[in-house]
């Protein structure tokens, strides 16, 4: 599983532009800023400092696939996701590791329309991969 490299950590808040302002004055830059994702009903917002790139993820209706999440989780990381060249190697490889698929690969706006899948893990909570 070597060949995936970090893309982004995926945070979720509560209230978007609240949040991009108190990131920046932690030393954070917007990389992009905020994007409707319609697919999952979320606004999102890249920021990055210090080589990390951080993904604003905030639920903007009662039925976004974050709604439940950001009431167990409140404003928090949630997933890590991972980019590599090669992402069939990679699928397998995660799901010998007995990481579940959560769905099918769908374009992410936030991406430029890059496919992505999120998958759990038992004993590594979500993460999300970039496939192509
Ligand atoms: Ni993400």
């Amino acid at each position: 599983m070597s060949n995936l490299k970090i893309h982004h950590i995926g945070y979720l808040v509560k209230k978007i532009d609240q949040a991009k302002r108190t990131f920046e004055a932690l030393g954070y830059r917007v990389e992009q800023d905020t994007v409707y994702d319609d697919i999952r009903k979320v606004d999102i917002c890249f920021l990055v400092k210090d080589g990390y790139r951080v993904e604003l993820v905030s639920p903007v209706s009662p039925d976004s696939v974050v709604a439940n999440l950001i009431k167990k989780y409140k404003n928090a990381p949630y997933h890590i996701c991972y980019e590599t060249d090669d992402c069939k190697a990679a699928l397998s490889a995660l799901s010998a590791d007995g990481f579940l698929a959560i769905g099918t690969p769908a374009p992410a706006p936030a991406l430029s329309g890059r496919k992505v899948i999120f998958l759990t893990s038992a004993v590594a909570g979500m993460i999300e991969l970039i496939v192509d």
